[in-house]
């Protein structure tokens, strides 16, 4: 019988030994226990944050699964053993948590809510036209799982949408734009810039103030990709000269964000706890094991992280 090994410190293995249970009951669950001196043959292994150095002499591993979308943090605390594939999650329930959080922030900022929260607090009403949703211009970095469907989504809205990737990525009614020599354009043309990259050699400290420099005046930011992405001290200056209105930021460098940080009370900012989508142990646990079944049918897994380019 197959073997899966819960390595996740902190996380309670109740709600996922119940999502094996259900989607693939011949699963045996193996909660990896702190100071157990050997780990015990499995066949997969399902970690988060796992202590430096993890995974190294798990004899017989077929596969390791990622918890969360992002696998940042994993490839710099583990290495995996030869030929062993590590796979991120992709839920269409993480998915859609993230791509109601792209659409609530677009339409916050294009409305310019928070002119009226403020407002209120003075009892004072008026009323200011918006601009038109199809002149918006909404900008997304990363275009894959989540970039991509939270593209879609707000292109459906009618706003003016473009993507950046690393590679072209045909989507419809999408501008595509890729690659660092497309960067400049791309980033000239957005109102509203939302980032949903991954955190890559490639991608750390990208939106620095030369790059928040070629958006227009006036632009907003959504940070819901890593935090390492952005520079904050950059952010805070192009908040202070105004030409970043306003942001919100749901990831940052450091995680919970300390205690003083300038973002906790910036009056232009709005912090949201890594929150903007989180995994359930029922659907997550429902992706894995459909992976899990390619396998051992014989097929590719999907998924698969490419550890050389980082996600
Ligand atoms: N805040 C939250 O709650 C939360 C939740 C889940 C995930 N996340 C974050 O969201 C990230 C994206 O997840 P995903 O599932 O959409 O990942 P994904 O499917 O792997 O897509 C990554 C996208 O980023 C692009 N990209 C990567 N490196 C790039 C570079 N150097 N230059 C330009 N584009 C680059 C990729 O380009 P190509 O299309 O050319 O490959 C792809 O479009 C995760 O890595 C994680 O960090 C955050």
């Amino acid at each position: 019988l197959p073997r899966l090994l819960f390595l996740c410190p902190g996380v309670d293995p109740g709600r996922w030994r119940r999502g094996f249970a259900r989607h693939m009951p011949e699963l045996e669950f193996v909660p990896a226990t702190a100071g157990e001196a050997e780990t015990p043959p499995c066949d997969y292994a399902l970690v988060w944050r796992p202590p430096a150095g993890a995974l190294q002499d798990v004899p017989d591993l077929r596969a390791v699964f990622s918890l969360g979308a992002g696998v940042d943090d994993l490839l710099r605390r583990v290495r995996l053993p030869a030929g062993v594939p590590l796979v991120r999650l992709v839920d269409p329930a993480l998915t859609e948590l993230m791509v109601e959080y792209v659409v609530h922030w677009v339409i916050h900022h294009h409305r310019d809510f928070a002119r009226y929260a403020a407002w209120q607090r003075e009892e004072r009403w008026r009323q200011v036209w918006p601009g038109q949703t199809s002149e918006r211009r909404v900008g997304i970095m990363g275009l894959g799982e989540l970039g991509g469907a939270a593209a879609r989504a707000v292109a459906a809205l009618g706003f003016d949408t473009a993507g950046w990737s690393r590679t072209p990525r045909r989507i419809p009614g999408v501008r595509s734009f890729h690659g660092p020599g497309e960067l400049p354009s791309f980033l000239a043309r957005t109102d509203i810039l939302v980032c949903l990259l991954p955190l890559t050699a490639g991608t750390e400290r990208l939106l620095d103030a030369r790059a928040l420099g070629l958006l227009p005046e006036g632009a907003r930011l959504v940070n819901a990709g890593r935090g390492g992405v952005l520079v904050e001290e950059d952010l805070l200056d192009a908040l202070e000269s105004g030409r970043i209105a306003a942001a919100t930021l749901d990831v940052f460098r450091e995680e919970p964000l300390p205690p003083g940080h300038p973002f906790w009370r910036h009056p232009r900012v709005q912090v949201t706890p890594h929150v903007a989508s989180l995994t359930n142990a029922d659907t997550a646990t429902a992706a894995i094991v459909a992976n899990i079944r390619r396998l051992e049918s014989g097929e590719a897994l999907t998924h698969v992280v490419d550890v050389e380019r980082g996600y």
